[in-house]
């Protein structure tokens, strides 16, 4: 993807989905570290924002955006003019292998956030970001987007198709100045990243799906 990125995000307006918790939340921290001059918290519930809100003050924003409601989004675009910087972390994990009998729902599901929640996300955003100068987006995608580890087949699959259009983006997105970035983390001990070990824990221990553990 290149990496000649070059975006200050001091004084900036910044958008964050999935701001609430796990990475998304350190993300928002650090923006604001970093002298963002507001920060959209971008989230299903906005209660959950709210502690966010009672330890930041005003330069937290919370904003309703959830990834499989495409009004929410449209919704939320016209609230947020202002914004420089989207960063689109909200996503969701199945621990799913392509033979377990619910594997298609499985991808449905997540199809359905992670990827046409992005698309959804940039057909509203991409006019804001070009109306304020261009700006940039970052699309929080995974070691998952370029190998795909068995247990976790559908959500690889997924963040495989969410990398594809990241690239396509940063093409479809040059001529009005909009940076597109890709972002590759490895696991990460978040509510989503613990998910994988539980499954594995289980079987080790040789309980099963619905077992107390
Ligand atoms: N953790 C890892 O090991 C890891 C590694 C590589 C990449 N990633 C990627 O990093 C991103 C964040 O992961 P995480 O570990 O922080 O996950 P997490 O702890 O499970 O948090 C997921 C966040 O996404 C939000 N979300 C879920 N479905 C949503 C929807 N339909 N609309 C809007 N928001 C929704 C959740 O909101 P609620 O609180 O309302 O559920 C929550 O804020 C994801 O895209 C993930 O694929 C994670």
């Amino acid at each position: 993807m290149g990496f000649e990125m070059n975006f200050e995000v001091k004084d900036k307006v910044v958008l964050v989905t999935g701001a609430n918790r796990g990475i998304g939340k350190v993300i928002l921290e650090e923006a604001l570290k970093r002298g963002a001059s507001k920060v959209y918290a971008a989230v299903r519930n906005t209660d959950s924002a709210d502690d966010l809100v009672n330890e930041h003050g005003d330069r937290v924003v919370p904003v309703r955006v959830d990834l499989e409601d495409p009004a929410s989004i449209t919704s939320a675009a016209k609230v947020a003019t202002d914004v420089d910087l989207v960063i689109n972390n909200a996503g969701v994990l199945k621990v799913k292998n392509a033979l377990d009998d619910d594997a298609i729902e499985a991808l449905q599901f997540e199809m359905n956030v992670n990827v046409y929640g992005l698309i959804r996300m940039v057909q509203a955003f991409a006019p804001v970001l070009k109306a304020n100068g261009g700006g940039a987006i970052a699309q929080l995608n995974s070691v998952a987007s370029v190998k795909t580890f068995g247990d976790l087949t559908t959500y690889c699959a997924s963040k495989s198709a969410s990398y594809s259009v990241t690239q396509g983006l940063r093409e479809t997105l040059r001529d009005q100045g909009t940076q597109v970035v890709s972002v590759h983390p490895g696991p990460i001990a978040t509510d989503m990243g613990k998910k994988r070990w539980l499954r594995r824990h289980r079987r080790l221990a040789g309980i099963g799906r619905h077992g107390n553990l």
